[in-house]
């Protein structure tokens, strides 16, 4: 689904990455860069709703993040178990929902519980919109929904992107990427088509206010042409 072009993105895209780095220069576990990571994310949220960012989606725990040492993937799922609904509460009280998007199943159903609850707590579809990819993978996503198209006979690009987890919601105009590294890394593949690529080289748990306007102000400055002249 195609946003309209505007000097405000309707939709950014993060990937959160550097958690670990920012832990070991600290000579910290990872868990612990983790955890500063988690932090960082309802001030960077409530600025991008602040400056009127419609949704913004979060790549907080990859299909492939599962591959890590136990230990580490078994941190990051108690750190959703006990920091979600802390850290989605004041962005639900300023008026946002959140929503999740990726394989559920995947997680113990006590965790399943809490983002049905946080899920539940604000269902207003004209609510800005707090998206968390957790257990996500954009090539999972698209396959998922070509099956779902294929068994209801609707192979088209409507019947196609109507069971994608992000239906209803406009393309990522924006899609930034912390921790220095420069790809997707199979984050919002479909959806990615035409967003505009942000990269920066500050680890997740540094990233802030200021460098996030900066880039807002750049992607006004971004000619968008969807593949036209
Ligand atoms: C990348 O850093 C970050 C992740 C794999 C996970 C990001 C997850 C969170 C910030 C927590 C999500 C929790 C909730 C409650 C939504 P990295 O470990 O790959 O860092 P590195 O590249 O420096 O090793």
């Amino acid at each position: 689904m195609r946003s309209d072009v505007k000097s405000k993105p309707g939709h950014i895209g993060i990937i959160m990455d550097g958690n670990g780095r920012w832990a070991t220069k600290r000579l910290l576990p990872r868990v612990a860069g983790h955890r500063a990571g988690v932090k960082n994310i309802t001030p960077v949220v409530s600025c991008a709703l602040e400056y009127g960012v419609g949704c913004v989606t979060l790549f907080a725990f990859s299909t492939e993040n599962k591959e890590r040492p136990k230990d580490e993937v078994d941190s990051l799922i108690d750190l959703i178990r006990k920091r979600l609904k802390p850290m989605t509460r004041e962005l639900i009280e300023r008026g946002a929902r959140v929503m999740f998007s990726g394989a559920r199943e995947y997680f113990p159903s006590d965790v399943q519980g809490i983002m049905a609850d946080v899920e539940n707590e604000n269902t207003d579809p004209n609510a800005q919109i707090v998206n968390i990819a957790i257990n996500y993978s954009g090539r999972s996503e698209i396959i998922r929904a070509c099956k779902i198209a294929a068994e209801k006979g609707d192979i088209s690009a409507n019947g196609i992107e109507r069971e994608l987890y992000t239906y209803g919601i406009p393309d990522p105009d924006m899609i930034i990427r912390t921790g220095g590294e420069k790809r997707l890394s199979n984050f919002l593949l479909y959806q990615a088509a035409y967003s505009e690529l942000f990269f920066t080289d500050t680890l997740w748990p540094d990233f802030g206010e200021s460098e996030l306007s900066a880039m807002f102000e750049e992607y006004a400055t971004r000619s968008r042409r969807f593949g036209r002249v």
